[in-house]
């Protein structure tokens, strides 16, 4: 069934696991016992409840996640998170917002938060074609604001911050390249969001997991679809949730828990994958060139060029031509990229890393 499959180094939406698609693929026609698909069920039905339940308390139990924090399941997609948040916690605060500037994605989160107070950048990589995470020292310390925003893996760049921040102010992060891919103190946190479309599902679901104590923050008088305080009272119900994205998030995460074993697990089986990649950068002597700083390595997504930048439309379709397909890097920094998100196998990391010395081989 899977045989004219490709090796999927896409960006997002990510390859998604195998067991995951025979299982969604069985289900469609007819979830077990219920006569109907995931599809067709109304989102207050007992049976969609459950589904909704039972991905909760799966990752509660990935993230170790407290009873103090509310996770919901939201559309609009982590672009929306970069408007809800500045809306809930900057507007009419007199506070100050700092954001961590790594990448494109944190460029867009101030973007927006801008709009609604006065955010100001904590560091800021631009300077650097954001080729790396600041390091602790770096951080001015911040004892009162709003609120601090960072983003933990720059999709684009291909950075990753290392260390877990804490600040005295409540911290907040956009996950969505590298949520599920490794274990994080969630408590470091007030409030935390990922798009699914990398990790943890089909695109359409953004997950926000909240502090309680957050939502008194927030200001009345807020539309309600973007009150966090709605959708926390309505168990994310307030409106047609994207039942279809939940469903699958739900077996993503079984997924996660009963066949790898754990965020442990796949932290260890996501750090082999990398070093297969940056091990051969490194060894390439300059053939290739990684785009990253070595102490801001993304395990999530792998970006670098060849030093005769000519060669690389050739790498894109030669590597297309052998089965690695979404090679090619985002147009705003060029060269490639390898997205090696939770589904993406150690076998198809083998093969790419197979290809690239192969390459090398022929043309440097
Ligand atoms: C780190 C990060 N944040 C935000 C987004 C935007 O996500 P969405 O397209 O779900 O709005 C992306 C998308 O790739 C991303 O990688």
């Amino acid at each position: 069934m899977t045989k004219n499959r490709v090796h999927n180094f896409s960006a997002g939406p990510g390859a998604l696991p195998i067991p995951v698609l025979v299982r969604a693929k069985q289900e469609l026609i007819e979830l077990p016992h219920k006569g109907m698909s995931v599809l067709e069920i109304s989102h207050r039905s007992d049976t969609f409840n459950e589904i909704i339940q039972t991905t909760k308390n799966n990752l509660r139990s990935l993230l170790d996640i407290p009873d103090n924090y509310h996770i919901l399941f939201l559309s609009g997609g982590a672009s929306l998170q970069f408007s809800m948040v500045p809306m809930n916690f900057l507007r009419n605060s007199g506070e100050i917002a700092y954001y961590m500037v790594g990448g494109t994605w944190g460029e867009k989160a101030i973007e927006q938060a801008v709009r609604e107070g006065d955010a100001r950048r904590l560091w800021d990589g631009t300077s650097e074609r954001f080729s790396r995470m600041p390091s602790f020292n770096e951080i001015k310390p911040i004892s009162s604001g709003a609120y601090v925003h960072i983003t933990s893996n720059e999709t684009i760049q291909g950075i990753q911050l290392q260390w877990e921040p804490t600040f005295g102010v409540p911290l907040i992060c956009d996950m969505s390249s590298d949520f599920l891919s490794r274990s994080v103190s969630v408590t470091n946190y007030c409030l935390m969001y990922a798009g699914v479309q990398k990790n943890v599902g089909p695109a359409g679901v953004t997950v926000v997991i909240i502090r309680e104590d957050m939502l008194e923050r927030i200001p009345d008088g807020l539309h309600s679809m973007l009150d966090y305080r709605v959708h926390v009272s309505k168990d994310s119900g307030y409106n047609t949730p994207p039942v279809f994205s939940i469903y699958m998030a739900n077996l993503v995460t079984q997924w996660l828990l009963e066949d790898v074993g754990g965020l442990a697990k796949m932290d260890s089986i996501n750090q082999e994958k990398a070093n297969l990649l940056y091990s051969t950068i490194d060894e390439s002597s300059g053939f290739y060139i990684g785009h990253s700083h070595k102490e801001s390595r993304s395990i999530m997504n792998v970006t670098w060029r060849i030093e005769d930048q000519t060669l690389e439309k050739k790498f894109v379709k030669e590597a297309y031509d052998g089965g690695l397909h979404n090679l090619k890097g985002h147009r705003s920094v060029g060269g490639l990229r390898a997205s090696i998100y939770n589904a993406v196998t150690l076998e198809s990391v083998q093969a790419l890393q197979d290809f690239m010395i192969d390459f090398q081989y022929r043309w440097g």
